[in-house]
């Protein structure tokens, strides 16, 4: 099983790269946001307790996302591996996630980190819209806008913004983060597994810096 870590602040662009990068590399992309996201919509118990939560740009509890993001791994489609996106999150998430693969003989292979400053996250998140049906991402103040105004072009459905990307949730979601997104890129330092690509040039070169640090770092697969 080959897990890739993508490592970034809120708002860094893992969501828009971390799709591509799946398909190029034969992987699933899992981002615990999205997972968390869905158990809000459906109305389950864990979408409830959590759904305050996310609200307030704070971290969902460890042993919440550990458990549902080591439940959807154990999946037959994640059989072949899988991109991570927003997790690990902490430390003990990091540990967890070790732990795991270590069971199944397996480990991180290695950690992507892409590298945003803090006014730029703020500038992309307050100016994402999302389409409702697959997730795909859009920017218009960076450029990054659809064909059609409030329309996906992958799908054609109706875009919208996130709850928790106003303003003063996006500062409080990045004073709640970024500590602890610290302690996991020093995790994954320690180990020897981590790449940086600079996160501040357009979307495409981004795209392409990642997928080569991930083709250096597995062996040319894709
Ligand atoms: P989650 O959904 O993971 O949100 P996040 O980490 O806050 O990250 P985002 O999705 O906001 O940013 P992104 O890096 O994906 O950026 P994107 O590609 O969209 O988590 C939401 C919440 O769930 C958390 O607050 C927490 O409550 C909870 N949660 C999730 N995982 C957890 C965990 N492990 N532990 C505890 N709690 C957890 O890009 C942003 C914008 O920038 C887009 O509009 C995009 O078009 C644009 N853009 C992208 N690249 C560029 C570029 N190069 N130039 C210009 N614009 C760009």
């Amino acid at each position: 099983m080959r897990i890739v870590v993508l490592l970034g602040a809120p708002g860094a662009g893992k969501g828009t790269h971390a799709p591509d990068l799946a398909t190029a590399f034969g992987l699933i992309h899992l981002s615990t946001g999205d997972l968390l996201r869905a158990e809000v919509r459906a109305g389950t118990p864990l979408g409830s307790d959590v759904a305050g939560i996310m609200g307030r740009g704070e971290l969902v509890p460890d042993r919440i996302v550990i458990e549902l993001l080591l439940g959807r791994l154990g999946r037959p489609d994640a059989a072949a591996g899988a991109i991570l996106d927003g997790f690990p999150r902490t430390a003990a998430q990091a540990a967890a996630l070790d732990g795991a693969l270590a069971e199944r003989g397996s480990a991180v292979e290695v950690a992507l980190l892409i590298d945003v400053s803090p006014d730029e996250m703020v500038r992309r998140l307050t100016g994402r819209w999302i389409c409702e049906a697959g997730g795909h991402v859009y920017n218009v103040a960076a450029g990054l806008g659809p064909r059609v105004a409030g329309r996906c072009d992958v799908d054609g459905s109706p875009l919208v913004q996130r709850a928790d990307d106003r303003e003063e949730t996006v500062r409080a979601r990045l004073a709640g983060t970024l500590p602890a997104l610290e302690e996991v890129i020093e995790h994954y330092r320690t180990q020897g597994r981590l790449r940086t690509v600079d996160g501040l040039r357009a979307a495409p070169e981004v795209g392409a810096a990642l997928a080569d640090a991930l083709r250096s770092a597995v062996g040319g697969d894709a």
